[in-house]
């Protein structure tokens, strides 16, 4: 059952944390640095406190952020061992169950990113298809990494985004 803002507002910081802690993949931080920034006034004030977290914290957890991302196709999509979001959010762009040749090429591709930049490709994968996500994947191997830094953040607070509108009413 989704959690109202109310309730939200009046939690404790480990009520938050364990209520909205998942909205930044494998980063219980930004919830739990948001938490002083209450009352909000809608999901929306939430996620603009979080967003606010992200982008004032040091440029290593940042990067550390961005890396917490599964690759989008990959090993550990296929082997069942993503969080409960992820799994939802490969299946939406469906990457769930690639025929070899796709997955070949999404390895392929990833791995290229990951050399150039030293980070996972991150796109909001509920945004897109399997072969959107290809495209783009190509074209942003051509950018320069501050480029990507960002870009990849942009595409964080969009899967924020969409997780917080599931979970809050
Ligand atoms: N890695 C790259 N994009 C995504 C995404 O939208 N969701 C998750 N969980 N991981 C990603």
């Amino acid at each position: 059952m989704a959690v109202t803002i109310a309730q939200l507002n009046s939690a404790d910081r480990a009520a938050f944390v364990a209520t909205v802690g998942f909205t930044f993949e494998d980063s219980p931080w930004i919830a739990q640095e948001a938490w002083s920034r209450r009352p909000f006034a809608n999901v929306e004030a939430l996620l603009a406190a979080m967003t606010e977290v992200v982008m004032s914290a040091s440029l290593e957890r940042r990067l550390a952020l961005i890396v917490a991302h599964p690759d989008l196709g990959g090993h550990a999509a296929r082997s069942g061992r993503l969080t409960v979001q992820s799994t939802h959010e490969q299946a939406v762009a469906g990457l769930a169950a690639l025929p070899p040749s796709e997955m070949a090429r999404f390895d392929e591709l990833n791995a290229a990113y990951r050399a150039r930049f030293g980070f996972p490709f991150v796109i909001c994968a509920r945004e897109h298809t399997k072969r959107s996500i290809l495209v783009a994947l190509q074209h942003r191997l051509r950018n320069d990494r501050a480029t990507e830094i960002t870009a990849a953040l942009e595409e964080i607070v969009k899967i924020a985004r969409l997780r917080l509108l599931d979970a809050v009413a």
